[in-house]
C-alpha cells in the first residue's frame, strides 16, 4: 500500500470522491503543511494557521497507479484557481499534492505537465513534500456519509462515476462477446445516470448504396453503424467527420457539446436532444467506435463526464 496527501478544497467532498475510486483502500481527512501543532478545525477555519484541508489517501498502486489517482484528483479541482474551490475561499482551500515518498515526484511532475499543457494559465496546485499532517476530529471523517444532505462544493455526478466504472468492471467480468458487453454498458449508464439516449456507434463497412447515411465514408470505406443503445430509435449510419459522432471518430478525441444547435453539422436524431458528449472507443490506438450520450437539457456534460466516461469505455 502507498499513501499520498491530496488537498482539493473542502475535504468533506474530496474524501467522499476519493473513497469511491477503485484502488483507494482508506481515506482520512485532516490538515497539512501548516505552522502550529495540533490545530482544531475552528483554528484552521480562521485561515491564519497555514494549513490546507487535506485527504490522506491510502491506495493500492497495483490497482490504481499514482498517475491515474492524480488524474482523478485533477478532475475534481479547478487547477488554476488560487485559494478557492467552488464557493470556498481561503488558503485552507488551496490545492496541493503532498508526498512522503520522493519516488512519487517524477510521476507527479509528469501529470502536472500534462494538465498544465491543457490549461490557459499557470497551475495553482502545490507539489511539495508533506511537512506535517494532523487528523481532523471525528465529526469531519466520512462527513458526507454521516450527513448525506450536507454541504458539498462538488457536483453529485462526480461521486456516481467512480462507482459506475467499478460496477461496469464487475458486470462485464470476462464476457467475451462485444454485443453483450456494449449492451450492458449502455444499459448501466442509462439506468444509473438517467440520460435521454445512451448508445454506441461502431466503425464498419459503409453500406453499398449509403441510402440512409449522413455524410461520406472514411478513406478506408468505413462509416459509423448504430450499435447497442438505450433510448428512442436513432439514425443508423454516420459518415467520417459528420455530426458530433463522426467528428469524435475522425479527430480521435472526446467532443463535448453544450448546445447541439450551435454545433455545425450536428445530426438531430431526436429534437428532444439538447446537449451531447461523444467519447471514442479505442482498440490498439485505433478508434473502433464511439459512445454517444444525449441529454434533454442544455450543458449537461463537462470535463468530469469526459474524464470518467473515457475510463468507462476503456473497460470495454
Ligand atoms: N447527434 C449525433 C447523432 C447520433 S444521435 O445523437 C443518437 C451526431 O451529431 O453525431
Amino acid at each position: 500500500m502507498k499513501e499520498i496527501y491530496l488537498a482539493g478544497g473542502c475535504f468533506w467532498g474530496a474524501e467522499h470522491y476519493f473513497r469511491n475510486i477503485d484502488g483507494v483502500v482508506d481515506t482520512e481527512v485532516g490538515f497539512a503543511n501548516g505552522d502550529t501543532p495540533s490545530p482544531t478545525y475552528e483554528q484552521v477555519y480562521t485561515d491564519t494557521t497555514g494549513y490546507a484541508e487535506t485527504v490522506r489517501v491510502i491506495y493500492n498502486p497495483d490497482a490504481l497507479p499514482l498517475d491515474e489517482l492524480l488524474r482523478a484528483f485533477f478532475c475534481a479541482i479547478d487547477p488554476m484557481s488560487v485559494n478557492k474551490q467552488g464557493e470556498d475561499e481561503g488558503t485552507r482551500y488551496r490545492t496541493g499534492v503532498y508526498y512522503t515518498d520522493p519516488a512519487d515526484v517524477p510521476i507527479a511532475m509528469e501529470v502536472f505537465g500534462e494538465i498544465q499543457a491543457g490549461c490557459s494559465g499557470p497551475l495553482a496546485v502545490e507539489l511539495l513534500p508533506l511537512k506535517n499532517f494532523f487528523v481532523a476530529d471525528g465529526r469531519h471523517q466520512d462527513y458526507l456519509i454521516k450527513n448525506p444532505d450536507g454541504y458539498c462544493h462538488l457536483p453529485l455526478k462526480i461521486f456516481r462515476y467512480p462507482r459506475l466504472v467499478s460496477d461496469l468492471r464487475h458486470l462485464l467480468g470476462d464476457e467475451p462477446d462485444m454485443v453483450a458487453r456494449l449492451s450492458n454498458a449502455a444499459a448501466l449508464l442509462k439506468e444509473k445516470m438517467g440520460f435521454f439516449w445512451v448508445g454506441f456507434y461502431l466503425v464498419g463497412p459503409a453500406a453499398p448504396a449509403d441510402a440512409h447515411g449522413h455524410g461520406s465514408p472514411s478513406p478506408d470505406g468505413e462509416e459509423l453503424i448504430l450499435g447497442p443503445f438505450q433510448g428512442p430509435f436513432a439514425c443508423m449510419r454516420i459518415g467520417y467527420g459528420s455530426g458530433v459522432c463522426g467528428t469524435a471518430w475522425k479527430e480521435a478525441r472526446t467532443v463535448v457539446v453544450p448546445n447541439v444547435e450551435e454545433f455545425p453539422g450536428h445530426i438531430a436524431c431526436s429534437s428532444a436532444s439538447k446537449s451531447e458528449i461523444v467519447v471514442p472507443v479505442f482498440k490498439n490506438s485505433k478508434v473502433t467506435g464511439v459512445l454517444d450520450i444525449d441529454s434533454d437539457e442544455l450543458s449537461t456534460f463537462d470535463h468530469i463526464d469526459a474524464f470518467w466516461l473515457q475510463k468507462y469505455v476503456s473497460i470495454l
